[in-house]
């Protein structure tokens, strides 16, 4: 199903792009225009990301934060 038809763009190739790092629909139109023309679509992006499709960006974000917990055991 297309989510971008100004690029003919599918959800599967956002949910791709999201997959490999791409968290905004900014990020979605650098990887791949959509939602750089009529911008009718960005709604729907946005939605796809918000259903979890972007997951690299949890897991970049529990990195830190389980070193800083390590960093702390080793400085008590
Ligand atoms: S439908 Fe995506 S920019 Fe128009």
């Amino acid at each position: 199903m297309y989510v971008c038809n100004c690029f003919g763009v599918t959800e599967a190739q956002v949910r791709k792009h999201a997959e490999a790092g791409a968290c905004t629909p900014r990020q979605i139109a650098s990887a791949c225009k959509a939602g750089t023309d009529c911008g009718s679509c960005v709604r729907r992006i946005q939605a796809l990301l918000g259903r979890g499709a972007c997951r690299t960006e949890v897991a970049d974000q529990a990195q830190p934060a389980l070193s800083g917990v390590s960093e702390l055991d080793e400085a008590a």
